[in-house]
């Protein structure tokens, strides 16, 4: 049996060679924080099961360590309430609300950021601490802030960071509003995702310093977004080769509702494919051009329920081969996702680091090619 030393060291040279891991500093801090610390009682996803179910892997279990050293992300708790150690053997049903990221993803990350030594960095969802601690390890602990919205998360954060040695600013709050007292950071690092930029980061991210944060929406889609700060409340930049997604931020999500009713609209034949929706941008594009609905189905039968206003669109195929769209409500929301998709077919249909992001006291606009190429406006 590996000890944790031997696991670690595997996992930093699996990065290395395989991860994109290359910066030293960043494959020294992979081999010396230990995972286990931070992961403690997890879930891992039943195999096959839909929707998808967890079971809880305790310390006590064969294969912990083991799975604390694999690549994958380690849920920690479901539904904002239930840990791992909160349930019995069998599987569970629930939603992810945290986790511990998958190393080569954080590691990535803080690798992305491009730090320097000396560099304050504001870390928003603090989860187990993982990530915390990559960043005290490099940075120092007075270098590193982090901020944990759910109290119970972040108390069992604070004491595995002590655990392992690490002493960062830790911070119990809303990391939408950044941290007010802390300011001015060198680099902002989000581990959850947001529907819009919140401007706090912006002014308590110095002009010239980087944020990367995830822009996710209610339909799922997502893109991770490297941003400069270009001046208070400002910031512009792209969105990265490869396919990211976080946990929304919790005021981010979208609010409970009760089952969907199918309602009669108006019906046309759909000029498109409605399963572009199911690739990773053309999933993108839908959720940009419908900022605020729901995207549900798949395949040919793809259905839009927008939060906002209650607007609806759905497809179903056709016997010859087409779709037909029904809409209804004040948003055309069908008519705005073939345009969006047109758009990105004309523009040569690029992943998303064909895509940009401008902030800025007129608005959030994420645009494709260039910052005044075609673009939409983020729902603030
Ligand atoms: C994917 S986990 C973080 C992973 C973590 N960095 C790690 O390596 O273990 C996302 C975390 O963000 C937290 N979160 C969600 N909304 C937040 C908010 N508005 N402010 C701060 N944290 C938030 C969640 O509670 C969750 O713990």
């Amino acid at each position: 049996m590996s000890t944790s030393r031997e696991l670690r060291a595997a996992l930093a040279a699996g990065l290395a060679e395989n991860g994109g891991l290359s910066d030293p500093v960043w494959i020294k801090a992979a081999e010396a924080v230990p995972r286990e610390v931070f992961a403690g009682s997890y879930f891992l996803p039943v195999e096959g099961s839909h929707p998808t179910a967890y079971r809880a892997v305790r310390p006590t279990d064969p294969g912990w360590l083991e799975g604390v050293y694999g690549d994958r992300t380690l849920v920690t708790q479901l539904d904002g309430r239930t840990g791992a150690d909160d349930v019995g053997a069998g599987p569970v049903i629930g939603a992810p609300s945290s986790s511990s990221t998958l190393p080569s993803l954080v590691l990535g990350m803080w690798q992305r950021l491009g730090t320097d030594s000396g560099h304050r960095v504001l870390e928003i969802g603090t989860g187990t601490g993982y990530s915390t601690a990559l960043g005290a390890h490099r940075l120092g602990d007075a270098n590193v802030t982090s901020v944990e919205y759910d109290p119970r998360v972040a108390e069992r954060a604070a004491a595995a960071l002590r655990t392992a040695g690490y002493a960062p600013r830790l911070v119990v709050g809303d990391g939408l509003r950044g941290d007010p007292d802390g300011g001015a950071y060198d680099r902002l690092i989000a581990t959850c995702s947001v529907r819009h930029l919140p401007l706090p980061w912006l002014h308590q991210v110095k002009p010239g310093g980087r944020v990367l944060v995830t822009v996710s929406g209610w339909s799922y889609a997502s893109g991770l977004a490297e941003l400069t700060v270009t001046g208070p409340g400002e910031a512009t930049g792209r969105f990265l080769p490869g396919y990211t997604s976080f946990m929304i931020a919790r005021p981010h999500d979208r609010p409970p509702h009760s089952a969907l009713a199918l309602l009669p609209g108006d019906e046309r034949p759909s000029l498109i494919d409605p399963a572009v929706l199911d690739g990773w941008t053309g999933g993108w594009v839908a959720q940009l051009a419908a900022p605020s609905a729901e995207r549900m189905g798949g395949g040919g039968t793809q259905i839009l329920s927008d939060v906002a206003t209650g607007s609806q669109a759905r497809t179903t195929p056709r016997a010859d081969g087409g779709w037909t769209v029904t809409q209804r409500g004040p948003l055309r929301l069908w008519d705005r996702v073939e345009e969006a998709v047109g758009l990105w077919r004309r523009a040569g249909e690029p992943h998303q680091e064909g895509f940009g992001i401008t902030v800025s006291a007129a608005g959030q606009r994420v645009w494709i090619g260039e910052e005044d190429g075609p673009g939409w406006n983020l729902p603030i």
